[in-house]
């Protein structure tokens, strides 16, 4: 937990945030990182969607991740959908950041990983980031789906179990 968190800030300082960005958080779970993230948009907004399963995070709730996020101070900036994150509920363009943590890879079957990806990139306005951190070779696998991103090792931080479940980043740009 506090080596991802620890990974994940280096992120999003790299990122670069303004700090007013609309940010998209797929799979937020409990809101490590949906939170990370809004603690950085002072004058933003931060939204996790989630289908609140319970097998793949313990105690996977909206009203947990929205108590946690007032624990955290930023109630007022974060908000929760249940969603499923191959089918976003936005419109094309409507956020300048998206970021997913280890939750991808949690849709079984490969074509649909992939709409996930493409979701991602659909609601990303032109020039906006895609931030996805998976285990190896997923990451590979989402990059050369969308035929573009930068790929970064997040090292011993993230590692489940050992370097042979490595956890990478994708960065992409979308297109202007
Ligand atoms: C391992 S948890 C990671 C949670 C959080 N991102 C983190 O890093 O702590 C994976 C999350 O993805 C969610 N998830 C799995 N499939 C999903 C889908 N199709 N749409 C939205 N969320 C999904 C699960 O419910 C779970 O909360």
């Amino acid at each position: 937990m506090h080596g991802k968190l620890r990974v994940w800030k280096r992120e999003l300082v790299r990122a670069d945030l303004k700090g007013d960005e609309q940010l998209l958080d797929l799979g937020c779970g409990r809101g490590a990182v949906l939170i990370e993230a809004a603690g950085r948009l002072p004058a933003g907004r931060a939204v996790g969607v989630d289908l609140w399963s319970g097998k793949d995070q313990r105690g996977n709730r909206p009203e947990v991740t929205l108590a946690n996020a007032a624990a955290a101070g930023v109630a007022d900036r974060v908000e929760v959908q249940t969603a499923d994150m191959t089918e976003l509920p936005f419109a094309d363009g409507s956020f300048d950041v998206v970021t997913s943590a280890l939750a991808i890879h949690n849709i079984p079957l490969r074509e649909r990983r992939y709409r996930a990806v493409d979701e991602g990139m659909r609601v990303l306005r032109p020039g906006g980031q895609l931030l996805v951190a998976d285990f190896w070779p997923m990451t590979r696998q989402y990059a050369d789906h969308l035929g573009q991103g930068t790929l970064r090792g997040l090292g011993p931080a993230y590692w489940y179990g050992g370097p042979r479940l490595g956890v990478t980043l994708l960065h992409a740009v979308k297109e202007r």
